[in-house]
């Protein structure tokens, strides 16, 4: 049995992706995960104790801690989403966005050369794959970004992902460790940290509260359902070439706006407006009604797209969940999971 360790595993897309790995490999799965605000045991809770799940809490920035956690489980891959992730708080504080996306993932990348070098004959196989945004590309006109695009990232964040990128790189180029960098657009589904479009949206319709949309709504995103995107990771991993970038995309190009649309539309037809009390008492009678503009988010890109040809030619992966169908079951897990979300917010207020 090999084993994965995952980076950022108590995350989004990382708990997702630990419940894809249990479910479609045979690997054992090692979380290594600092715990910041956006990731929590909660959303391991059903796979915490799996025979072939292990936790471990740290940071990737502590590169004893990684030396420790990798000489212990041994594995055969790291898959590195441990990141901050969100683009209005590296407005607010960039300061965060370099020690875990750019120190952090040199650390990383530091423990990982120095496990990869003591490996013998496992070396051939072992794999270091960082996860990446298509958001390092900036903002686009026409067409679609594909892996030859330069990078020209716009906000904090991206330009820390950016940074991180390069260093996966040049410790490919230069000292032959065995990593891959995968660069996707926006991830939709479950488990997402209640500060994000999606969640946001689900939750204030839901409470009969408004709906907050940057500047005119018209900036365009490719969705990609979570799942899709733990599938193309894994996929990845067994066919990808060191060395190599795979952008990752669902096809799915939308405007905020209609991203709002299509959540109020698969509310509605679960849980429908005219029966939701909390619309009543704000003498609303549809969730778009709740829909406000606020001022723009300051270096907004204006659009992304994805061009997946690679990822299908030489992966042979494609995304399959259809965005009213990702929608739907999005929306439902939200509804479901008001709980979660609430103490996923008490949270917040805790010391880490
Ligand atoms: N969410 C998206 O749409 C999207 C799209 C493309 C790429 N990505 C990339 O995927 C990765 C995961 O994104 P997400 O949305 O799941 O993020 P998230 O914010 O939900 O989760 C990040 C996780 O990383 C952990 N973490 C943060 N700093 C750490 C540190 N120093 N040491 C150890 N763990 C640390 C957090 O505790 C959390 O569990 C990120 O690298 C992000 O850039 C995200």
């Amino acid at each position: 049995m090999d084993t994965i360790l995952v980076t950022g595993g108590a995350g989004f897309i990382g708990c997702n992706f630990v419940r894809f790995a249990l479910r479609r490999t045979q690997s054992r799965v090692v979380v290594f995960d600092k715990l910041t605000y956006a990731g929590s045991l909660l959303n391991l809770h059903d796979v915490e104790r799996h025979p072939r799940c292990a936790f471990v809490r740290g940071d990737i920035g502590d590169r004893a801690a990684v030396k420790a956690a990798l000489d212990r489980y041994r594995p055969a891959a790291i898959v590195h989403f441990a990141a901050e992730t969100h683009v209005d708080r590296s407005i607010e504080g960039p300061r965060n966005f370099l020690d875990a996306n750019v120190i952090g993932t040199f650390e990383l990348l530091e423990a990982a050369l120095w496990y990869y070098r003591g490996l013998g004959a496992a070396r051939e196989s072992f794999r270091f794959l960082h996860v990446s945004t298509d958001e390092v590309y900036g903002s686009l006109e026409q067409g679609a970004f594909n892996e030859n695009s330069s990078y020209a990232p716009n906000s904090p964040y991206a330009a820390s992902k950016a940074a991180a990128d390069h260093f996966v790189r040049a410790y490919n180029r230069t000292f032959g460790l065995p990593a891959l960098i995968t660069n996707c657009s926006n991830n939709y589904g479950y488990y997402q940290y209640p500060e994000k479009l999606v969640p946001v949206i689900v939750l204030n319709a839901a409470a009969g509260r408004n709906l907050p949309i940057y500047g005119d709504g018209l900036n365009v995103r490719d969705w990609l359902f979570v799942e899709d995107h733990c599938a193309a990771l894994i996929a990845v991993l067994r066919r990808g070439e060191p060395g190599r970038s795979y952008n990752i995309g669902g096809g799915n190009e939308r405007t905020n706006l209609q991203m709002v649309e299509a959540l109020c539309a698969a509310l509605e037809e679960q849980m429908p407006a005219a029966r939701n009390p909390a619309l009543r008492a704000r003498g609303a009678t549809d969730y778009l009604a709740l829909r406000v503009f606020v001022p723009d988010r300051p270096g907004h890109d204006r659009r992304y797209a994805t061009d997946i040809a690679r990822m299908r030619r030489e992966i042979g992966w494609r995304p399959l969940c259809p965005f009213d169908e990702g929608v739907r079951r999005t929306v439902r897990w939200y509804l479901e999971h008001t709980q979660w979300c609430r103490a996923m917010l008490a949270a917040r207020s805790q010391p880490a």
